[in-house]
């Protein structure tokens, strides 16, 4: 008897691990169908009403039960704009009473995206786009979770996996913009793994090394951000998220 699918036990039981809310939602939403085809016999119309509330308020219970609690932030940085912002969230994601762990792009590549509850990947916008260690990292695990078979057609959400997607830019020629493909590009890359993106943040930042490009571009004077004032934002809009 062959007994090679031994070998994956253990990489099956950490997908259950990983997916626990997953699992526990459905299981629950299985119950209250087998529930609900009994009661629909048994029951009175009055009664089922209230029997439906009654399972729509224990899903909101169980859903705050299982809150997001872990999340990781990825970024990269060259001149320290990301990496402020980076910061910021950090301290907001704690504040709001997640555990966070925070790394640049190039010591991350192990991290499996799925041990997480929220996923942060924070990108500068480099002619348009990521640049390319940012790039590397995305393809690396789209191609991983590929093989692994988890990217399915079409992409379903996943039950308490989140992303959120933050870049830094100068905006010099066309503003916003020129920002937004590299966004998106992250955008899409956490919905083929199924996560639910809570965001795009999009933040100023200065063109260091570039006077012209930091005072006479699209958005002005942009010397000195993001500053205290932007990083304050972003520290709240990160607790509003946790
Ligand atoms: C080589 C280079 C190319 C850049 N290209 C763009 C660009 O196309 N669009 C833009 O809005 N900003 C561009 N920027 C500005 C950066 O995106 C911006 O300063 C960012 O905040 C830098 O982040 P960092 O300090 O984390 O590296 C460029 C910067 C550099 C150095």
């Amino acid at each position: 008897m062959r007994l090679s699918w031994l070998a994956s036990i253990p990489a099956w039981a950490k997908r259950v691990q990983q997916r626990r809310h997953w699992t526990l939602l459905t299981v629950f939403e299985g119950i209250l169908r087998i529930l609900f085809k009994c009661a629909v016999k048994l029951l009175s119309p009055k009664k089922l009403r209230q029997l439906q509330y009654a399972s729509f308020r224990a899903r909101l219970v169980l859903k705050e039960v299982l809150r997001m609690n872990n999340a990781l932030i990825i970024y990269f940085s060259r001149t320290g704009n990301t990496e402020k912002v980076a910061l910021a969230i950090r301290k907001g994601l704690e504040r709001g009473g997640l555990k966070v762990t925070i790394k640049r792009v190039e010591e991350a590549i192990e991290e499996d995206l799925y041990d997480y509850d929220l996923v942060c990947l924070g990108s500068p916008v480099l002619h348009s786009l990521p640049p390319p260690p940012v790039l590397k990292f995305i393809r690396k695990n789209d191609r991983r979770y590929r093989d692994a078979r988890e990217v399915y057609v079409p992409s379903p959400k996943m039950v308490n996996k989140n992303a959120l997607v933050f870049c830094t830019y100068s905006g010099p020629h066309c503003g916003i913009h020129e920002a937004l493909p590299a966004g998106k590009y992250i955008r899409q890359f956490f919905e083929h793994l199924g996560f639910d993106v809570k965001g795009e943040w999009y933040e100023v930042g200065e063109f260091h090394g570039w006077e012209q490009g930091s005072t006479k571009g699209m958005l002005g004077d942009i010397r000195g951000r993001p500053n205290v004032e932007d990083l304050a934002l972003v520290e709240l809009k990160a607790i509003q998220l946790a």
